[in-house]
């Protein structure tokens, strides 16, 4: 085995949306030294992508206990109560914390302008630039992390495996794409900070990092992960023939579009009392059952709101729908859905400890059950600032103790083999992902999924590694993890739709953790 240069750092930190950045940034406040290794650029993440916004009670007229309510309601049963209290609660000052560092939400006069989405019972959700709220919030994080001193900041530096003995991380190993060469990160404290797995799925509003390659490193490693089968679909979704899919905003509906069948009838007042505002998993299946009884497509109608409005909230989705040829003041929008947030992840407490010593996790990529069975929406942005920020308050300390001994993980660092051409295989699991992993599930679908993955559970082992079998493996383990607990859930909740158990059930109402 080959001698692999070996870095020194305090916080290795993978991933650098809002969750990755925040937390590197607060942790080096304190003076500890961060190393951010991301997959592709700081560009490539879902918090670049995010429109709708970031939700907390800062106003007058709503508060922690309303926002509580509201979660707890989307979340179909399944939310751990203390993680909800704590994200509303500390949820508003983290928000604070972020515009000291810069970032500019719209106001209106003194006030912050709020807007409206799915299932909140007011309006509570902060924008930027209209619809353009991750790109304000990396914009700032971006600015901040690439002039702090104690952040050395990464790209194209994938992580390939956790760096775990008897049950302690002590670094990464990674893959540095632009010298073609594995480097060793050994570290006090591993944050993985890495997001979803939409890009699982054929359809997906996140970007092509997100293949769930925290997860898979966190399992391998011998973490917990939990509540896998929850995967939220996002409802509107442009759906042009060859354009990828783009996301439209919930916010859209917020301030008061409809959903419309080929027929133009508005038809989700017939399907839950908040009509376009109800849960996100819950207009999914509206849609979906339109579709079965035989509407050609999905639209979403602006017409009837102010144009005035419409243009100055929504300018980013105006500027790409344009691009297309539509006019969203006027035209009938194709939508339908699309992959979007992982409601599960790699298992941990309040703190964002794992079940592996000093290996941490926060934003999309952990799980302490906040968003219980379905996420309400624009608490994501706020969960990675919450929970990250927990993680640095956790391990303040532990930077100015002395780094523990070294393992000697020589022998088991892999050599590097000529890559391998997976995109067949990529293509052949996101269509089963898509089919039979989806909104709908069923057992005989879930069981072709895993008999196909276990047809190829010998790269599982493959000893020497290039970097398209690294992330091919983590997407069929993560796949793996979604179909078996999805199979093992015999009911139907938030985002997991059983046709074959289509109702909740009470003895349902726990978590499904796997760990290796
Ligand atoms: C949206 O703008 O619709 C996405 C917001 C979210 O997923 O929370």
């Amino acid at each position: 085995t080959r001698e692999l240069p070996i870095y020194n750092t305090d916080y290795v930190i993978l991933g650098s949306g809002i969750a990755g950045f925040f937390t590197a940034l607060l942790a080096s406040r304190l003076g500890a030294g961060v190393t951010v290794l991301t997959k592709q650029s700081i560009l490539d993440s879902n918090t670049d992508k995010a429109q709708g916004g970031i939700a907390a009670a800062m106003d007058s007229d709503d508060s922690p206990e309303l926002h509580y309510q509201d979660t707890l309601r989307a979340g179909a049963g399944l939310c751990d109560q203390g993680a909800v209290r704590i994200l509303v609660n500390e949820g508003p000052r983290r928000v604070l914390q972020l515009m000291d560092m810069g970032a500019r939400f719209d106001v209106e006069g003194e006030r912050l302008a709020l807007t409206r989405e799915g299932a909140h019972s007011c309006r509570r959700i902060l924008h930027a630039s209209g619809d353009a709220t991750g790109a304000e919030i990396q914009r700032v994080l971006n600015e901040k992390a690439l002039a702090e001193q104690n952040i050395q900041v990464h790209e194209r530096h994938m992580a390939v495996d956790l760096l775990v003995k008897d049950n302690v991380c002590y670094g990464v190993l990674a893959y540095d794409c632009e010298t073609n060469c594995l480097k060793v990160f050994r570290s006090r404290a591993v944050v993985l900070a890495t997001g979803g797995l939409g890009q699982l799925y054929e359809h997906s509003t996140n970007p092509e990092v997100a293949t769930g390659d925290g997860i898979a490193m966190a399992y391998r490693a011998g973490a917990e992960v939990m509540d896998m089968e929850f995967h939220q679909f996002h409802p509107t979704v442009l759906n042009l023939p060859g354009a990828p899919p783009f996301l439209i905003s919930e916010a859209v509906r917020g301030e008061g579009a409809y959903l419309r069948n080929d027929r133009g009838e508005r038809f989700m007042p017939a399907y839950h009392e908040l009509a376009e505002l109800a849960p996100r998993d819950i207009v999914v299946r509206a849609i979906l059952q339109e579709i079965h009884k035989g509407s050609n497509g999905i639209f979403l109608d602006l017409g009837h709101l102010d144009t005035d409005m419409v243009l100055h909230r929504f300018p980013n989705i105006n500027r790409t729908c344009l691009s297309y040829g539509l006019d969203i003041t006027r035209d009938m929008l194709p939508v339908a859905p699309a992959a979007h947030y992982m409601m599960g992840g790699v298992k941990t407490n309040y703190c964002g400890e794992t079940s592996v010593e000093r290996l941490y996790a926060c934003g999309e990529v952990g799980c302490q059950g906040v968003h219980g069975a379905n996420r309400l929406a624009s608490n994501s942005l706020l969960d990675g600032l919450v929970f990250g920020g927990r993680i640095v308050e956790r391990t303040a300390g532990l930077w100015r103790e002395n780094m523990s001994p070294w393992p000697d993980f020589a022998a088991e660092l892999p050599d590097l083999a000529e890559p391998v051409d997976y995109q067949l295989l990529q293509q052949e699991l996101r269509a089963l992902m898509s089919r039979y992993v989806g909104p709908l599930r069923n057992r005989e679908g879930l069981e072709k999924v895993l008999s196909f993955i276990d047809e190829y559970s010998r790269l599982e082992d493959t000893a020497a590694k290039d970097l398209p079998a690294v992330e091919m493996n983590n997407r069929l383990l993560v796949c793996r993890l979604v179909a078996e607990s999805a199979l093992m859930r015999t009911e139907s909740r938030g985002g997991h739709f059983r046709q074959d158990y289509p109702e909740p059930r009470n003895s349902w109402k726990k978590h499904i953790i796997l760990r290796k």
